[in-house]
C-alpha cells in the first residue's frame, strides 16, 4: 500500500487555494473579506458532513427491520447527536463572524452582488431531507429561484424523496409493544364504544381533568392530534405516530423507551440549534446591514425572521408537550406491560 501524506490526504492544495477575494480582483483589498469567504467554506463543509450524517440516518430508517432493540437505532441515535454537537459550533460561530463590523463588511460588500449565503443549496437540501416540505416554505417561489439550474434540481430530488420526518412517522406507527400480542394488547388497541383505544380514552380524561378554563379548548385539538386521523391532512404525524410519541414521552423512564425516547429528543434539539442558529444570523444580518436589502435581493432582516418562525422542521413533535400530564396522574399501566417495557421481573 502507498504512504499517504497529510497535505495529499486531506486535499490541502485545493482547500488551501481557494479563497479569491473579490476586493483583492477589484484592486481594492478589504482585509476582512478573507475572514468572509473562510467562515462560508467552513459553514459549506460542515453542512457537507450533516448531510452525510442525515443520508446515513435514512437509509437505515427505511429498513423495515429497524426495531427498538435492534443496535441501529443506537446508531441513529448516536449520529443525530452528533448533528447537533456540529449545529451547536455553527452556532458558536457566528461569534467570529460577528468580530467583523459594518464598517469592515462594506469595505466589499457591494462586490458581492447578487452572491448571498441564500444560493448556499446544502442549506436547503438539508432542510428538505430532513423534512422541510415546498408548501410550508416561506415565499415558496423565491426560494429557489437564484440557484443554477443544477442546484434546483438537487433541492427538487431531495423533496421527491423520503424525508427523515416522514420515516420518524412511519417507525412510531410501527412501535413494536403497540402491536405486541401478548395480554396487554387489548389495553392500548382495543376500543370502547365510541371507537377510541381504551389506553387514550383513560388518558383523554385525565387530561380533560388536569386543564384549567382558559385551556378548555385543548381537548379539541387533542382530538384532532391523536384520534382523528381523517380531520387535518396537512399534517406531518398521523394520528397513531402522535400517540406513539406521546406514550414515549410520559414512560420514558421504562428501559425500552430510553433510545426511542432519545431519537425524539435529539430531533427536537435539532430544531432548536437550526432555530438559535436563525436567529443569531438574523440579528448579525440586522446588526451588520440595518433596513437595508440583502445581497441577494430580499428584505433582509424580514425575510429571515419569517423563515425562522415557519421552518421548524419537527414543530408536530415539540407541540406533543402541550398534552403532557403530571407523573403521579398518569394511568397506571398493566404489570405484563410494565415487563414488557423491561422493568418488573418475576
Ligand atoms: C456579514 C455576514 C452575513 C450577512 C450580512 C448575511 C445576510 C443575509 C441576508 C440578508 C439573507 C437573506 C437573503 C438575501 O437577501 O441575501 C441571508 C440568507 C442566508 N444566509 Fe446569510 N449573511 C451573512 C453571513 C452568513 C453566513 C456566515 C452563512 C453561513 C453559511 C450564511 C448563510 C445564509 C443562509 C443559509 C441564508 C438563507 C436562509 C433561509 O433562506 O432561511 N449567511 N443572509
Amino acid at each position: 500500500m502507498k504512504d499517504v501524506h497529510y497535505s495529499t490526504y486531506l486535499q490541502l492544495d485545493k482547500i488551501l487555494g481557494a479563497q479569491f477575494p473579490e476586493s483583492d480582483k477589484n484592486e481594492q483589498p478589504a482585509h476582512d473579506e478573507m475572514l468572509f469567504i473562510i467562515i462560508h467554506q467552513s459553514y459549506e463543509l460542515w453542512f457537507k458532513q450533516i448531510m452525510h450524517e442525515v443520508n446515513s440516518i435514512i437509509s437505515i430508517m427505511l429498513k423495515p427491520s429497524l426495531n427498538d432493540n435492534s443496535p441501529e437505532l443506537q446508531t441513529v441515535v448516536h449520529r443525530l447527536r452528533r448533528i447537533t454537537t456540529i449545529l451547536k459550533v455553527l452556532v458558536q460561530q457566528v461569534d467570529i463572524m460577528e468580530t467583523m463590523t459594518p464598517m469592515d463588511f462594506l469595505d466589499f460588500r457591494d462586490m458581492l452582488r447578487p452572491a448571498s449565503g441564500f444560493q448556499s443549496w446544502q442549506f436547503k437540501e438539508m432542510e428538505a431531507r430532513l423534512g422541510l416540505k415546498y408548501e410550508h416554505r416561506h415565499g415558496q417561489e423565491y426560494y429557489v429561484s437564484q440557484l443554477k439550474p443544477e442546484e434546483v434540481a438537487i433541492i427538487k430530488e431531495a423533496e421527491k424523496q423520503t424525508s427523515l420526518l416522514e420515516l420518524v412517522n412511519a417507525w412510531l406507527e410501527r412501535m413494536p409493544f403497540f402491536d405486541d400480542a401478548s395480554n396487554w394488547k387489548n389495553f392500548i388497541s382495543d376500543h370502547d364504544k365510541e371507537g377510541i383505544p381504551f389506553y387514550w380514552a383513560n388518558y383523554r380524561e385525565c387530561y380533560r381533568e388536569s386543564l384549567v378554563s382558559a385551556e378548555e379548548s385543548n381537548l379539541r385539538l387533542f382530538d384532532n392530534i391523536f384520534l382523528n386521523d381523517a380531520e387535518d391532512n396537512s399534517r406531518s404525524l398521523s394520528a397513531k405516530a402522535s400517540r406513539a410519541a406521546l406514550f414515549i414521552m410520559l414512560y420514558r423512564g421504562y428501559p425500552l423507551l430510553h433510545l426511542p425516547f432519545q431519537l425524539l429528543n435529539e430531533l427536537l434539539e435539532i430544531d432548536e440549534q437550526l432555530s438559535s442558529w436563525r436567529y443569531r444570523h438574523m440579528n448579525m444580518v440586522n446588526r451588520m446591514i440595518g433596513l437595508r436589502v440583502g445581497t441577494g435581493g430580499s428584505s433582509g432582516k424580514e425575510y429571515l425572521k419569517s423563515a425562522a418562525d415557519k421552518h421548524y422542521i419537527f414543530r408536530e413533535l415539540s407541540q406533543l408537550t402541550s398534552f403532557l400530564i403530571e407523573r403521579r396522574k398518569l394511568p397506571v399501566l398493566p404489570v405484563e406491560m410494565e415487563e414488557q417495557l423491561g422493568f418488573v421481573h418475576r
